[in-house]
């Protein structure tokens, strides 16, 4: 397993929409494999293919919402495949959004509070599933990175300039 570089805003390749993948086979898995290792060295949630310039749709996500005896968070990593919204609740919910591809910066998002997904496991096996809570935020957060969408274009032109300018200045800072 390796970690890889993550891109970042402005980089164009955000902006694509990555292909689906034919068959789920050992290059799969490895990039899966990468991603994982990835997002836990970005103290992540979740990751998109694109986001280690692979514009393959692939995501992984580990809310690691669970801590052991130690305190230290208990890791349950999940591949999503060809991942795909079905349906979507008309109730909404609000969560403080942040993107490893725009480190450092938050903003509040208001998405559908559910959202039914299928998808394919990293053994080619199909799921769909009705999620809620943190995890349909993370998930429809991911799978917008699929389409070239970031959590920003969620926002209004104002916020939006507002995180890129503060992360302009971070940079300059660092
Ligand atoms: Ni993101």
């Amino acid at each position: 397993m390796a970690v890889l570089p993550i891109v970042e805003v402005p980089d164009p390749r955000l902006r694509l929409v990555s292909k689906p993948v034919e068959q789920v086979d050992d290059t799969t898995r490895q990039l899966v494999a990468d991603m994982i290792e990835t997002m836990y060295a970005a103290s992540g949630i979740g990751l998109a293919a694109i986001q280690v310039g692979v514009a393959s749709r692939v995501l992984v996500i580990d809310l690691q919402a669970e801590e052991d005896a130690d305190g230290k968070p208990v890791r349950d990593p999940k591949a999503y495949i060809n991942p795909e919204v079905v349906s979507v609740s008309d109730e909404l919910s609000t969560y403080n959004e942040g993107c490893l591809s725009i480190p450092e910066q938050y903003a509040e998002v208001a998405r559908p509070a559910a959202c039914r997904v299928r998808w394919l496991d990293e053994q080619g096996g199909a799921h769909e599933e009705e999620l809620d809570g943190l995890l349909a935020t993370c998930m429809q957060h991911e799978i917008d990175h699929l389409n070239g969408v970031l959590f920003i274009d969620h926002l209004s032109r104002l916020k939006r300039d507002m995180v890129l300018k503060k992360l302009t200045k971070l940079r300059k800072v660092a």
